[in-house]
């Protein structure tokens, strides 16, 4: 057992009180426009809106390490001794050291021979700022005579540009210093109307902002000459390194404490009023802002409000089980992950460098199942971005920029799966909201102006995109791939370095999936019910009919005798069979079918799944796959070239676990299904730290299966899809509290040695009150409910109007 810290619920906090955690753990600050990435030890860097093109601060990557990145020094005049209040990048011991990581805020504290130092970073909510609001205290019996140093060292803004193009770069690099306030001006003379700027309450200070003059030749953040020397020289930065480094003095008496705040902003002028009357950057409005929040109570009050958006926001859903991870993990850190995922799509984390992909199509269709319920508004919005990057043959772009909201093909085209993704998103909007206008939303094709027609019709397109790419079993042809985006039986790559993503295809109309055909039959459902709420019946049964069509051709040809198939390959093979050596059962169907209601009345769903816990079964979670491929094999494409026991050959792809979680509820087999949950939720994990590696708060996407050196061992977390799928199977298909176009179903699948449990739900408005009771030792549905204390006929309670609260009380008796 090794922990490194530990959960303070009260608080929703996760509270590092190890320095020496397996890898950095992070959080992430910033809720609109303005971000950043904090680690345990002050590291990371902040960006506006696009972590590429707009990037604050320089991070240099040795992936997923951490040399700091908010840089704090305390010196003592008395001794000169010199220590990080972060310990990094000093690496100086400190005691006391703790890391509170909360909702959209760190604080990070510890004291060396007396002196406390704690810093509380944040970004106030409606601005383009991150604070550090720290507060030294001397705990000596003597005065102390302190310095404060602060730095950051600013990136190019083109993060990319940053780290690559230094013929020109290390001669571009400009700043301007008024006041206490440093601004780093770079291309602001040309075509930029923003700047970045570090600022401090103490105007007066001294401060640095070339690089090497504050370092120090040969030297690293670690030692900086400057903070050795105890004085910054006031230097200004013409091209080379352009950074930003305040000093404060202090002298503080015993117990005295000091407040301090240093502010890391972003700001845009007008065009017409980027320049002031001398020719320098027009600050009228930076000085508002920062006079403001240089002020530590009014930092405090932020903090504060920040505070009670987030508790508002995650308030809207909150369980209490008999499980403390289920009540940690759903109340706080998945419903707090969901957000993050959803701001960030998959940019900017430890494993993610800022400066790669853009939004993907699948990826934020799904993110949506996640947050739905937190930012109606903003599912909307994201919802149209997506649809109006489709394409009018029904297919999607893999991928858009967030900033221009265009779709790209960079990393590929013809993932199969993709479109139908919008269905199963929208659908979930839908349920989530009532909100059925959404689907007369007018919506363009490839983000072309003239192409529009209703949302609706989008889906109808999406659905037939997959009816037009049939293969010889009247399966859906992947394409380039499905939801395994390794899974290419059309690349053939020969090439060392080639992408599998971009390689041309050798389309020949054979390879299909039957995992899309089981997405197909779910989607079917989803836009027949659509159908009908919109009052269009016999859509409705069109809809049915193709996904019956479909469901008959992935029982009789996807079928493999203990379990689904995974596809037929260019040649028309099976993947994912007996006959197989390697690769013989995968997840991704078992998973897919049985929550499409595939097998589930001629016993398939449970064969099927038996199959999954017995082969695919770990401590750590479900494997992709079994046996893993231990030889490239040129017809399967990328996922034989992952060593054995990684990312899609036969890791823990943790966001295949909850699929497999919501089709044991399908079932009714309670404990299977929370045994799944749990195996992989972050919290009852954190006991084994020391071999999982990454933060115990939050899901990553994978974890290291049993053919890999080291089992259990987690990578690329935060930005993941297993956030959205951990919180439906959970909330939605465990708990059972699942939002419908007529209200919210109340269906749980409980564990037979819970004896219910209660939650409150927010839904359209209204609050709803929920306890299940049942008897220990079974795992029955639902027998009857009571709304407001009368008993409901059925089990989905309407939904009631906004601001009502409606009590319910369901029972399970066997
Ligand atoms: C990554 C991708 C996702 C894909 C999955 C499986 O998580 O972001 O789109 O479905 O890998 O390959
Ligand atoms: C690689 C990764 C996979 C990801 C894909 C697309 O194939 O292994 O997880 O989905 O790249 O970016």
């Amino acid at each position: 057992m090794s922990r490194f810290g530990h959960f303070d619920d009260a608080a929703r906090e996760y509270v590092i009180t190890r320095l020496d955690t397996p890898l950095p753990w992070i959080n992430y600050l910033g809720t609109e426009d303005f971000f950043g990435i904090v680690s345990n030890t002050g590291g990371g860097y902040a960006f506006f809106e696009d972590a590429r093109l707009r990037r604050l601060t320089r991070f240099r990557y040795h992936a997923p390490g951490d040399g700091g990145g908010r840089f704090l020094y305390a010196r003592d005049a008395d001794t000169a001794d010199v220590w990080c209040p972060t310990w990094q990048p000093a690496r100086v011991d400190v005691e006391d050291y703790r890391c509170r990581h909360g909702l959209g805020y760190t604080v990070i504290g510890s004291v060396r021979n007396g002196v406390e130092v704690e810093t509380r970073y944040f970004v106030p909510l409606g601005e383009t700022l991150e604070v550090w609001r720290v507060r030294v205290t001397n705990r000596r019996s003597s005065d102390a005579n302190l310095s404060l140093f602060a730095a950051v060292e600013f990136c190019l803004w083109d993060a990319w540009d940053d780290q690559t193009n230094f013929q020109r770069n290390l001669s571009t690099g400009e700043v301007d210093v008024r006041d206490g306030l440093i601004l780093h001006t770079t291309e602001y003379r040309e075509r930029r109307n923003h700047v970045a700027y570090f600022a401090s309450s103490d105007r007066g200070g001294a401060f640095d902002t070339d690089r090497d003059a504050f370092l120090g030749t040969y030297r690293g953040w670690d030692r900086p000459e400057a903070v050795e020397r105890g004085r910054c020289g006031g230097s200004i930065a013409h091209g080379w390194f352009p950074i930003g480094a305040h000093q404060v003095d202090l002298s503080l008496r015993p117990g005295e404490g000091r407040d301090v705040v240093f502010l890391l902003g972003y700001a845009e002028n007008p065009p017409e009023g980027k320049f002031d009357g001398t020719g320098r950057v027009a600050t009228e409005r930076i000085r508002g802002t920062v006079d403001r929040f240089v002020d530590p109570a009014e930092a405090d009050r932020a903090l504060d409000r920040l505070r009670d958006h987030w508790v508002d926001l995650i308030g809207a859903l909150r369980v209490s089980t008999p499980n403390e991870h289920v009540d940690r993990i759903v109340n706080v850190w998945n419903q707090y992950q969901c957000m993050v995922t959803f701001n960030l799509s998959r940019s900017a984390s430890l494993f993610e460098s800022g400066v790669g992909r853009g939004m993907g199509f699948r990826d934020s269709c799904q993110d949506v199942l996640g947050f739905v319920h937190l930012a109606p508004v903003r599912a909307r919005e994201r919802l149209l971005d997506l649809a109006a990057t489709q394409l009018p043959s029904g297919g999607a772009y893999h991928q858009y920029q967030p900033l221009t909201k265009r779709g790209n093909d960079a990393i590929g085209s013809g993932f199969n799966d993709d479109p139908l993704w919008l269905i199963l998103a929208v659908a979930a909007y839908a349920k989530e909201t009532g909100d059925l206008g959404v689907l007369d939303e007018a919506v363009p094709y490839g983000s072309e102006p003239g192409t529009e027609s209703p949302l609706l019709e989008h889906l109808w397109r999406a659905f037939g995109s997959t009816l037009e790419r049939l293969g010889p079993h009247g399966l859906p042809l992947i394409g380039r791939a499905d939801w395994n985006d390794c899974l290419n039986l059309n690349a053939f790559s020969t090439e060392p370095g080639e992408s599998f993503q971009t390689v041309p295809q050798h389309e020949g109309g054979v390879a299909e999936s039957v995992f899309i055909g089981a997405q197909f039959v779910l989607a079917s459902e989803e836009l027949a019910r659509l159908a009908e709420v919109c009052g269009r019946p016999d859509d409705a049964v069109s809809a049915r009919e193709a996904g019956e069509r479909m469901a008959a051709a992935v029982g009789n040809h996807g079928w493999d005798g203990a379990w689904f198939r995974r596809a037929y390959d260019h040649s028309g093979e099976p993947v994912g069979s007996s006959t197989n050596d390697e690769g013989q059962i995968w997840i991704e169907p078992q998973g897919m079918c049985v929550m499409a209601g595939i097998g589930l009345e001629d016993g398939l769903a449970e064969r099927a799944l038996d199959a999954v816990a017995e082969r695919l079964g770990t401590p750590h979670g479900l494997v992709l796959l079994d046996p893993p491929y231990a030889r490239y094999r040129v017809e399967l494409g990328e996922i034989s070239s992952y060593p054995p026991g990684y990312k899609e050959n036969g890791a823990v792809f943790s966001h295949t676990n909850p699929w497999v979680a919501i089709a044991e509820t399908r079932l009714g087999r309670g404990d299977r299904a929370l045994d799944h949950y749990l195996r992989i939720n972050p919290s009852a994990r954190e006991d084994r730290s020391d071999v999982h590696r990454c933060e115990p708060y939050v899901y990553a996407q994978m974890i290291a299966g049993p053919a890999a050196a080291a089992p259990g061992e987690a990578k690329n977390s935060w930005l993941t899809g297993s956030a959205a799928w951990n919180l439906v199977a959970i909330s939605q298909w465990i708990l059972g509290i699942r939002p419908e176009h007529e209200g919210l179903r109340i269906d749980p699948c409980l564990p037979a040695d819970w004896e219910g449990f209660e939650a409150i739900r927010r839904f359209r408005g209204a609050t709803y009150r929920i306890a299940v009771r049942k008897p220990l030792g079974v795992t029955g549905r639902i027998s009857s409910i009571t709304v407001d204390g009368r008993t409901l006929d059925g089990i989905v309670v309407p939904s009631a109007p906004a601001g009502a609260t409606v009590t319910v009380e369901g029972t399970i008796s066997t």
